[in-house]
């Protein structure tokens, strides 16, 4: 991946638009969860401290390009110049006479927040005058919005068409760390995958089974590749086509690479019955239990061949680890992450209920990198082209031709 990044440009004096992704949980009108805002601080800080002028535009949530005071930046602003210890001003547009003000208003180190972009139709029909428009206030347009660089939209992808453009300091973060996953990844290389359906996972599991040796599988999509297995996983949660599961373990069987299923598992009448709880053998008929996390012995055998690989993602909970009874198998996965890295293996968290799970339960902090993507992240993994950075791509070679 060749695009430029904060230390090919010199930003004093200069206008910065740069794109983040603050799209962040709201709850009560104020920030739910800061992750994104603390994963923005080092571009906005690096900016800020080489003297640019910075303008910094996202989106919050869906609004269909209508105007919506509940998806107002507004307060996520007041959160980030909290974190970031500098006045964060806001204006309550993104384009127009509004924000020309606003920004040539900008002394040299000031951080200027726009109101958000998706209040626009414009912005996801990435329409180049609407680029141009958010451009027009610039000099320079840095891309850090890893998070929706999925998405070809006119402030992830339109813009950099039209200013000289770089990655921040996240965006290369995330690359440099989801690459380890897939160009020339040290071996013996694990994958931890869960969540509850394959469809949602397939284009990863074809992608990664070109490359990863193990594949633990837990979480509800476990059930699927069980039931596919000829084994009675009662009344747990699975897909109803199993057709998705056999081509998967087909394919991993042609190619060699281990697909690690789980042998016991907690199991439960319902999710609510958590006093009921129990470990249970996957060798009988479950009846009218359900499975609702991997069992200890399935738990020690992933986190065995976890600790002994140089190269780990943790792609999905084991089980519905938000509740106390079922959580023990994404815990000790995470431990054996946390084994891992500190043995000298990279290990990535990668994708919204992986990274949310890795924070609850406290291994976020022990893991080579979490990524911030959600769709973004499954894309990548994917082996998807994201647009977001390849218009950085393209504005980089455009710039060295011209
Ligand atoms: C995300 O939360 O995955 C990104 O911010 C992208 O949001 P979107 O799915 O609404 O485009």
């Amino acid at each position: 991946m060749r695009f430029l990044t904060l230390r090919d440009f010199d930003y004093r004096g200069k206008r910065v638009l740069v794109r983040e992704d603050l799209n962040v949980p709201l709850r009560d009108g104020n920030v739910a969860d800061e992750t994104r805002l603390v994963a923005a601080l080092g571009t906005l800080r690096a900016l800020r401290d080489a003297g640019a002028r910075t303008v910094v535009c996202s989106h919050l949530g869906r609004p269909d390009g209508k105007r919506d005071p509940k998806l107002s930046l507004r307060p996520v602003g007041e959160r980030l110049a909290a974190l970031l210890g500098t006045p964060v001003r806001f204006v309550d547009e993104c384009v127009g006479a509004k924000v020309r003000a606003a920004a040539e208003g900008l002394a040299d180190g000031e951080i200027l927040l726009l109101e958000n972009v998706r209040f626009h139709p414009e912005e996801e029909k990435n329409d180049p005058g609407f680029a141009k428009e958010l451009a027009a206030n610039a000099e320079r347009y840095v891309n850090d919005a890893f998070g929706t660089a999925h998405r070809a939209h006119a402030s992830t992808e339109g813009v950099a068409h039209v200013l000289p453009a770089a990655a921040g300091l996240l965006m290369e973060a995330e690359l440099a760390a989801l690459s380890a996953l897939t160009d020339h990844p040290q071996h013996a290389y694990v994958c931890a995958i869960g969540g509850a359906k394959i469809v949602d996972k397939i284009g990863v599991f074809k992608h990664l089974m070109t490359k990863v040796d193990t594949f633990c599988i837990g979480g509800g999509m476990g059930n699927t590749f069980l039931a596919a297995n000829g084994v009675d996983v009662g009344k747990s949660l699975r897909d109803a086509d199993l057709g998705p599961a056999k081509e998967i373990l087909e394919l991993a069987a042609a190619r060699g690479v281990a697909m690690l299923l789980p042998g016991d598992a907690v199991v439960s009448k319902a999710l609510e019955d958590e006093s009921h709880a129990a470990e249970a053998l996957l060798v009988e008929p479950l009846g009218d239990r359900m499975i609702l996390d991997i069992g200890e012995a399935t738990a020690g055998v992933y986190a065995d061949a976890i600790r002994k690989a140089r190269t780990v993602v943790f792609n999905g909970p084991m089980g519905v680890y938000e509740r106390a009874a079922y959580r023990d198998g994404t815990r000790i996965v995470g431990e054996a992450l946390a084994e891992a890295t500190r043995m000298g293996a990279t290990t990535v968290v990668g994708g919204g209920d992986a990274a949310a799970a890795a924070h609850m339960l406290g291994f976020a902090g022990a893991v080579t990198h979490v990524s911030t993507g959600g769709g973004a992240t499954l894309e990548f993994l994917e082996g998807k082209t994201l647009p977001g950075v390849a218009a950085l791509e393209a504005a980089a070679s455009a710039a060295q031709t011209s």
